[in-house]
């Protein structure tokens, strides 16, 4: 291969600059060309392009968001979209592709392949919602953000001895949110892969509370949601004054941290490796500490299990 592109799609994730810099660079150590396409399948379709050199991607690595914008482009959810991008491809000359995103991403990608576009997917989310990897590009990151924000929260709730009910992102999956939970001492989460029951969250609270618990931090999935309600439900039951906080996008931004940044630059110097020895239809991964690939849509078939172990440690240390 002579010549790959790059693009960045769905919701954007801190280190997905860091691995636009490995593309970019591996690309370039091998002797290929590379080509940025802007705001993920729409600059494909708009060839919103242009050919990046070494130092295009030159003090990247530290900036959350994305060099190359993302975007959601519905027309590629068509097969008139998807013919259309093999015609820019081919009439832009990108022999294959990298695709940095999440499982909508990785559904534009297969389709591409199937079109005779080798794509290599690298997980880009924030979500950690992609059953073929252990962790994705930007989990680390926005977890770290969600335990900066709670932290902050709990010297107020501390000092008022309230009641925190703390909204985090992750989409339909709860890995942040227990996570999280654990790391921020939350007394309780709520998350979508499991049942919560309210009043016995609040007979626990109220029992705690008899045995000198000042504030309580807990954690809810936007998955579950209603942390308004859940908020106003417990102080009336309890008495207890209760606040809602919707963290939002915050979590999506700021610098990568050290773990995402390695996990970016390998995985972008692994997708490479693939695209140059001619393997395209394949996403990247990494269990434990080592890197993996997968077919397409093996991957988008995979279950990703859920940690009930971390789920029960939350009940156990934070009475
Ligand atoms: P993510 O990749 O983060 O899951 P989306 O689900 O929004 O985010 O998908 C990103 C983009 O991938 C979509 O805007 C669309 O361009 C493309 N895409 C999503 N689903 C499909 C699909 N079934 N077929 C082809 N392309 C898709
Ligand atoms: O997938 C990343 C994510 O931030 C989810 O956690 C959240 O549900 C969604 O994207 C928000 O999407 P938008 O940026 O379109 O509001």
């Amino acid at each position: 291969m002579k010549r790959i592109g790059v693009l960045t799609s769905g919701g954007d994730a801190p280190g997905m600059n860091a691995a636009i810099r490995a593309v970019v660079r591996t690309a370039i150590y091998k002797g290929m060309s590379v080509i940025g396409i802007n705001r993920g399948y729409n600059g494909l379709l708009n060839r919103d392009v242009y050919e990046m050199d070494l130092r295009s991607v030159s003090s990247i690595i530290q900036r959350g968001g994305t060099k190359l914008f993302s975007a959601r482009c519905l027309e590629f959810k068509e097969e008139a979209g998807v013919l259309k991008g093999v015609q820019a491809c081919k009439d832009l000359g990108i022999e294959g592709l990298v695709v940095i995103g999440g499982d909508g991403s990785y559904r534009g990608a297969g389709d591409l392949s199937a079109h005779g576009i080798p794509c290599i997917g690298l997980p880009g989310t924030i979500d950690n919602d992609i059953s073929s990897t252990d962790f994705t590009i930007g989990y680390d990151t926005a977890m770290n953000t969600v335990m900066e924000l709670v932290d902050k929260l709990r010297d107020t709730s501390h000092s008022h001895d309230r009641c925190s009910v703390v909204e985090v992102m992750g989409r339909g999956a709860g890995y942040i949110a227990v996570n999280t939970a654990v790391a921020c001492g939350a007394v309780e989460v709520l998350c979508p892969e499991k049942e919560y029951n309210l009043d016995e969250i609040i007979e626990k609270m109220q029992a705690s509370r008899k045995i000198g618990k000042q504030n309580f931090i807990i954690i809810v999935a936007e998955g579950v949601g209603h942390s308004e309600e859940i908020a106003k439900t417990i102080q009336a039951k309890t008495g207890i004054e209760s606040r809602a906080t919707i963290l939002g996008h915050v979590q999506r931004g700021g610098s990568p941290t050290v773990r995402d940044r390695v996990l970016a630059s390998r995985m972008g110097n692994y997708a490479v490796e693939l695209l140059e020895k001619g393997i395209g239809n394949r996403v990247v991964g990494v269990r434990g500490n080592t890197l993996v690939d997968y077919d397409i849509q093996e991957a988008l078939k995979m279950v990703k299990p859920f940690d009930d172990d971390l789920y029960d440690l939350t009940k156990v240390i934070s009475i």
